[in-house]
């Protein structure tokens, strides 16, 4: 295959060297004749040992020529570009070895005039000898030629080698290198485990990037039974398309999914099943970032994992409009940071105004454009923010995850819906009126600047998304909030 043309200076750099001896060594040795010829009529032993020395640099240059030749034409350019990966170095060390071999074998017959017979009788025998000795060595060479032939893995992909009783422990990690007695692999703190390829002959591998490019995670989360399981698909589910939605995170398509798997004494087993690229991101980040995830959202929705030695709670539960338990308003607000200024009695009044809706996957809670005299907080599911571009076109602003809250930007400035929010599963959300909002506002400033400040922040935010589409100028955040500020005030006669 013809060598693009961005890196023939390189390849010709590399391959000048090599070119260079060999073509001295070799004009040198066929114009001997030539040039040798007075030294051979006045000193024949002078004559023979140049001879020896042409000979053997003759043959030394022509075996470096012809494996730099091998390395960089055929393994790193042909070979790279057909099979779309590099060549383990491996490899290329055993066809140096053999060029060695081949030169030395001419060496003695040519330049030394050996019986070469002898020498394959000797290095027969020297071959057994070492053979013993280098037992192990040997082993670990031909398990790291043979599974680079059965292609096992490949540099770059995310393996599992379980060595079985030959270890007690499996080791994960990207093939970094693969080398004549050990392959380099980098585990998910970045150290490099050297594992000798003998070992790896007889490891169980799991290679996470076949048959595809993205593995399969599945995360297995115990939940009581008294949750209703609907209810906890559905709180899952929103965690893990949460998690997914992150471009540097797992994958978004194929969708994630949550199976139910098993009924036992701990409760109901919940797979979290999702998509990743492992070469990309190590199944420890995602898993982290999944199970991040679906901790937030349990714990918003008052749900924690079920413990082995259940206990009776003496804390009086909340029930829900679907029956199960459920954070009491009381406490959800408890939980929230922007409340944090509060206290119990504040809360109390305003957690008796707080109106729960349940919403369906693709509904819209809000429309861009609308009017709106109340903010609402997510208490469960996952909602996405959709602004609209100059020319009309969609475009995502954000997300919202349970404990976020949205359409502050209408209640406090008096301007229509800048957004559409719209479910993504089907969620559930506290409205909290103007008419609730306005004496907790009065009473502490910090709630008021914890708002301004956000809404401040997510329209920097919206300006820099819709600047990334089309060229536009970005907002001074600072001087906006405080613009921001002066108009709530206003509105509020603060
Ligand atoms: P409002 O303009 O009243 O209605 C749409 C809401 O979407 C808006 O208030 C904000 O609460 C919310 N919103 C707008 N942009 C973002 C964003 N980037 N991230 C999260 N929420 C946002």
């Amino acid at each position: 295959m013809k060598p693009q043309p961005s890196y023939l200076p390189s390849v010709l750099q590399r391959l000048a060297l090599p070119t260079l001896v060999f073509v001295c060594f070799a004009s040198a040795f066929f114009s001997k004749t030539w040039y040798l010829s007075p030294v051979q009529e006045h000193s024949p032993k002078a004559y023979s040992m140049l001879l020896l020395g042409l000979g053997l640099s003759l043959w030394l240059s022509g075996a470096y020529f012809i494996d730099q030749c091998l390395r960089i034409l055929f393994f790193d350019i042909f070979l790279q570009r057909t099979l779309g990966r590099s060549v383990p170095d491996i490899l290329k060390s055993i066809f140096s070895i053999v060029i060695s071999f081949l030169a030395l074998v001419g060496i003695l017959k040519t330049v030394f005039h050996f019986e070469i017979s002898g020498v394959w009788t000797t290095s027969g025998v020297a071959g057994i000898i070492l053979g013993i000795a280098l037992r192990p060595l040997i082993a670990d060479v031909f398990s790291g030629l043979a599974s680079n032939i059965e292609g096992a893995f490949h540099i770059g992909e995310w393996v599992t080698l379980d060595p079985g009783r030959a270890a007690n422990q499996s080791y994960a990690g990207w093939v970094e290198e693969i080398r004549w007695r050990t392959t380099r692999i980098r585990n998910r703190e970045g150290n490099i485990c050297i594992i000798p390829n003998s070992m790896i002959a007889t490891s169980i591998i799991i290679n996470h990037a076949l048959p595809l490019p993205w593995h399969r995670f599945s995360l297995t989360l115990i939940l009581d039974h008294t949750i209703d399981t609907k209810r906890a698909c559905r709180i899952l589910e929103a965690s893990v398309l949460a998690a997914v939605s992150d471009h540097e995170g797992p994958i978004r398509l194929p969708g994630p999914e949550v199976r139910i798997t098993k009924l036992d004494d701990l409760g109901v087993h919940y797979a979290l099943l999702f998509w990743g690229d492992p070469s990309r991101h190590s199944p420890y980040v995602l898993n982290d970032r999944v199970l991040k995830s679906a901790y937030l959202h349990l714990n918003k929705a008052g749900i924690t994992v079920s413990q082995y030695r259940k206990q009776i709670i003496m804390e009086k539960q909340f029930q829900g409009e679907e029956g199960d338990i459920t954070v009491s308003p009381l406490r959800f607000l408890k939980n929230l940071s922007l409340f944090q200024g509060f206290n119990h009695q504040d809360l109390q009044t305003l957690a008796e105004r707080l109106i729960l809706h349940h919403y369906p996957r693709g509904h819209n809670l809000v429309e861009a454009g609308a009017e709106g005299d109340s903010m609402f907080i997510l208490n469960e599911g996952l909602l996405e923010v959709e602004g609209k571009l100059d020319n009309g076109s969609p475009v995502r602003l954000g997300q919202l995850v349970p404990g976020d809250f949205f359409g502050e930007m209408s209640l406090l400035t008096g301007v229509p819906r800048s957004a559409r929010v719209f479910a993504v599963v089907e969620s559930s959300v506290y409205e909290i009126k103007k008419t609730a909002l306005k004496p907790m506002l009065e009473k502490d400033t910090l709630l008021l600047d914890a708002l301004s400040k956000a809404l401040a922040e997510r329209q920097a935010r919206n300006a820099d998304t819709r600047a990334h589409h089309k060229k536009d100028s970005q907002l001074d955040l600072e001087s906006h909030s405080l613009h921001i500020l002066d108009r709530i005030k206003d509105f509020f006669h603060l």
